[in-house]
């Protein structure tokens, strides 16, 4: 395990100061999210972060240059052949005057282009001619957005180090459409900005950087479902969001990445090995072939119980025949098998606790339980709406206590368990250094 410092999470009031005088070229893409654009300007401006921006013909369509010009204080560049601003100022010198270059909303045609190296427009041209990976925020709707080629295409990207913020998942502008697409808030924009210019990654791509660079993470995800017979199965209504949300921070965070996820609706973080599997046996046995790895975050809401003798053939219903009672016998324990291993343990252990009551009380004796290092708990309790939403309130429990943190979105939850990882780690290589000191300071004496 490793050693303990009791630390906040970090939210806006670092970010402030972090990306204040940084300057930011916005493009923004055609699509019904535009308009969060406004917001997210007014909010950088706030920021002290000069923001200038080129708007595709589409993004024209759903707001217009003047009252983006109106919040930047600049003129909104759109056209590719504007002479003036070819000797002015140029597409090239657009994308490197900037710090950050955030695509928002990324329409799945603006992730295609840059995916091919397309500059058929002053957008595209302008990411082709620069000299840093690009903030994607994409946003668009959800069968755009699971669409192999949409897939293929921001796994390119990430392959070539953009980072991407979003989308989240709900529901959509059209009518009876929900799923992940919608372009991410405004605060998680804001974050991810200050990922990206904290770390200064602009130059450098996102495996080779970051706080958990050379580390890596295994995460599970999702429910397990654990089958009656070859039609039915056993299930829960975990989503996989936070799971999922874990592996994308921890990958943004530099670390090389197994996401091994149960049956859920979401799509493949891009850049993350993602094993998926059904049962809680499969599992495990996934997580175990997973190692090593120096941070296990057990995020899946495993079926405790499986049935004990499957059906081969669909049970049928006999008339007059009471109802067939289902025999269960426990699942293998993920988090304990793992945390209580002798060797090849990871090094740092992370379960969660889904709690209806006594959560904190409830989760501190599974930290002890389970001889995990932190247990992230939450109140699942059904007026909660955590379980499947898009929101969490967590308490992060270590063995020295506990603190809880204010309700975020599952994205963030993510970031800020990420930032303590990374602290984690940071705190445990200085203890070493000092030792190693320490020790070289003895020897000469
Ligand atoms: O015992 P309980 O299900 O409340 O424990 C929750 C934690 O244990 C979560 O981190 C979950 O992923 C993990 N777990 C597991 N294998 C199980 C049951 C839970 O890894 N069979």
């Amino acid at each position: 395990m490793l050693g303990c410092r009791r630390i906040r999470p970090q939210h806006t009031d670092e970010s402030i100061s972090r990306v204040e005088h940084k300057r930011i070229l916005l493009i923004i893409g055609g699509g019904i999210a535009a308009y969060k654009c406004l917001e997210l300007i007014r909010r950088l401006r706030e920021r002290g972060v000069g923001v200038r921006v080129v708007m595709t013909t589409a993004a024209q369509q759903f707001i217009t240059p003047l009252s983006v010009s109106a919040l930047t204080n600049e003129r909104v560049f759109t056209e590719l052949f504007d002479l003036d601003d070819e000797s002015e100022i140029g597409h090239v010198r657009l994308s490197r005057d900037a710090d950050v270059i955030l695509v928002a909303p990324a329409t799945a045609d603006l992730i295609a282009k840059m995916a091919n190296g397309l500059a058929n427009d002053l957008a595209s041209s302008v990411l082709l001619a620069s000299d840093k990976p690009p903030l994607i925020a994409p946003a668009m709707n959800p069968r755009m957005w699971l669409k192999p080629a949409t897939q293929r295409n921001v796994r390119q990207l990430y392959a070539d180090g953009a980072r991407f913020v979003g989308p989240e998942t709900g529901e959509m502008a059209e009518r009876d459409e929900a799923g992940p697409g919608r372009l991410a808030e405004v605060p998680a924009l804001i974050e991810a900005i200050e990922e990206m210019t904290a770390s200064d990654r602009s130059a450098r791509t996102h495996s080779s950087t970051g706080p958990l660079h050379n580390r890596h993470v295994v995460v599970t995800s999702g429910p397990t479902h654990e089958p009656i017979d070859p039609v039915r199965y056993i299930a829960n209504r975990s989503s996989g969001k936070q799971g999922h949300a874990i592996a994308a921070a921890a990958l943004a965070a530099g670390a090389r990445v197994t996401l091994i996820c149960g049956p859920v609706n979401l799509p493949d973080p891009a850049g993350v090995e993602t094993i998926k599997v059904e049962t809680a046996a499969e599992m495990l046995f996934a997580a175990e072939r997973a190692l090593p790895a120096d941070i296990a975050v057990f995020c899946a809401a495993v079926a405790d119980w499986r049935v004990a003798q499957q059906g081969t053939q669909k049970i049928k219903k006999q008339k007059g025949e009471p109802a067939p009672a289902l025999e269960l016998v426990p699942n293998p324990d993920i988090l304990r098998t793992i945390a209580k291993q002798k060797k090849g343990r990871p090094e740092l252990v992370i379960g969660f606790a889904a709690e209806t009551e006594k959560v904190i009380e409830h989760a501190s004796a599974k930290l002890k339980r389970k001889g995990c290092d932190w247990i992230v708990a939450n109140d699942v309790s059904a007026e909660t709406g955590i379980m499947g939403g898009n929101r969490n309130s967590v308490h992060l429990i270590r063995e020295d206590g506990h603190e809880s943190w204010p309700e975020l979105s599952k994205d963030e939850v993510a970031v800020a368990l990420v930032k303590e990882m990374a602290r984690e780690f940071a705190v445990a290589e200085e203890k070493t250094q000092i030792n190693k000191t320490m020790r070289a300071k003895t020897h000469k004496i």
